[in-house]
């Protein structure tokens, strides 16, 4: 089931203190959503995403726009009359019910020509539960349970219905690291398996990132990017997008850039032509640094820095042997934090007990933002 989203709007009255005027949750969001996809609702907490959730669901009514489920208008259909699952952060499972009985529950108050025989009802409820893989737990009660399996109990309940649409508000963050894996990867077989288009929220990057077909991040009610994770990650729109995606994050420094050549500090650290003299944010993911391997001394070095292109020097603070990986600690004067973190290869080579580290870096993994707007700058040549 597609399901459309058209200058979606969700105005809150602003609530406590004298602070006149209104709370804009969710503000004029406009996308579609495919069918049999799983879409990642992703960005900090208050950004709006549980707000859109239960605009979806019919929780909540928009202040302005509309919500289509395929061809359907459902912007003033009820909740129970919009064939949605939802799952939340806390399984709210009835705890004196069995978990059979919590996954019966939503058949039970089926009305009309929707009702089933309890034949019907037992099997859907078998289904679902094997579906989601606790059919030897059907007796237990949800106190009987752990964390993982309540919240599989839950998504049987939302699955039972067969719903239209499977909406999911952060439904791993109760879960320890270990469980939360686990479980992600069993949600995204499940949505595979059911092709259940399916709105799936969280504030963790690495989560969205992993889960979804597409990611929606957000900022404040307004949205700031669509796309597929990948792409997001290596065209992200502006600075925001950049920081939020990523582990570790991205380095951010101030720079500048004058006749076609962008300068932090005093290097010219990369070639960049078309575009126009002003003033950046430089970020550099982790990965995009390559260190310098050179047997100069240290004096020709520092002769060299100041007028040779396509360097980066850093005063070096510690390197982490990660097995994979090695992680490079940095400091940098112009790095918008205190320090810089680069990512390496294990098989080369930085020595930690030199004071200098030097770095030519890898231009796809380097964004160019505009110092006022925060968006970035597109060139040809990036
Ligand atoms: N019922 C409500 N009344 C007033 N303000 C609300 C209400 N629900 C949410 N908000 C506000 O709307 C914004 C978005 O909230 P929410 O959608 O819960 O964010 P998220 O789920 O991304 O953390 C926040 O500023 C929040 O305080
Ligand atoms: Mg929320």
């Amino acid at each position: 089931m597609k399901v459309t989203l058209q200058n979606l709007t969700k105005k809150f009255p602003s609530r406590g203190r004298k602070a006149r005027g209104e709370v804009t949750a969710v503000d004029d969001f406009s996308f579609e959503i495919p069918d049999g996809k799983l879409v990642g609702l992703l960005g900090p907490s208050g950004c709006g995403k549980s707000t859109t959730l239960n605009l979806l669901c019919g929780l909540l009514k928009p202040t302005s726009g509309r919500i289509f489920f395929g061809e359907d208008d459902v912007t003033n259909l009820p909740a129970e009359k919009r064939g949605v699952g939802m799952v939340f952060q806390n399984y709210a499972l009835y705890p004196h019910l069995t978990v059979l009985q919590n996954i019966l529950f939503p058949l039970e108050n089926l009305k009309g020509a929707a009702k089933l025989s309890k034949a019907e009802m037992r099997k859907r409820a078998d289904e679902a539960a094997k579906l989601v893989q606790i059919s030897e737990l059907m007796d237990r009660r949800p106190g009987e349970l752990s964390g993982g399996q309540q919240q599989r109990v839950a998504i049987a309940r939302a699955l039972v219905k067969i719903p239209r649409i499977l909406l999911m508000d952060e439904p791993l963050s109760n879960l320890d690291a270990r469980l939360r894996l686990q479980t992600r990867e069993e949600i995204r077989r499940i949505q595979r398996e059911t092709k259940i288009t399916t709105v799936f929220v969280t504030h963790d990057q690495e989560e969205a990132m992993s889960i979804s077909d597409i990611i929606v991040v957000m900022k404040e009610g307004v949205i700031q990017q669509i796309g597929k994770p990948q792409e997001v990650y290596d065209t992200p729109v502006n600075l925001f997008v950049a920081k939020f995606l990523g582990t570790p994050p991205i380095n951010v420094f101030r720079g500048s850039v004058r006749g076609g050549k962008l300068w932090i500090g005093k290097e010219n650290v990369l070639d960049v032509p078309g575009v126009s003299d002003r003033e950046v944010y430089v970020g550099i993911r982790p990965e995009g640094f390559i260190p310098v391997q050179e047997n100069i001394s240290s004096e020709a070095l520092r002769e060299k820095s100041d007028a040779d292109s396509g360097v980066f020097s850093c005063r070096l603070s510690g390197v982490e042997v990660m097995g994979r990986d090695i992680s490079i600690v940095a400091v940098h004067e112009a790095s918008e934090s205190p320090s810089i973190r680069a990512i390496i290869g294990a098989e080369q080579r930085v020595d930690p007990g030199s004071a200098e580290v030097r770095f030519s870096i890898r231009p796809d993994k380097l964004f160019l933002f505009d110092r006022e707007t925060e968006t970035r700058i597109s060139a040809v040549s990036l």
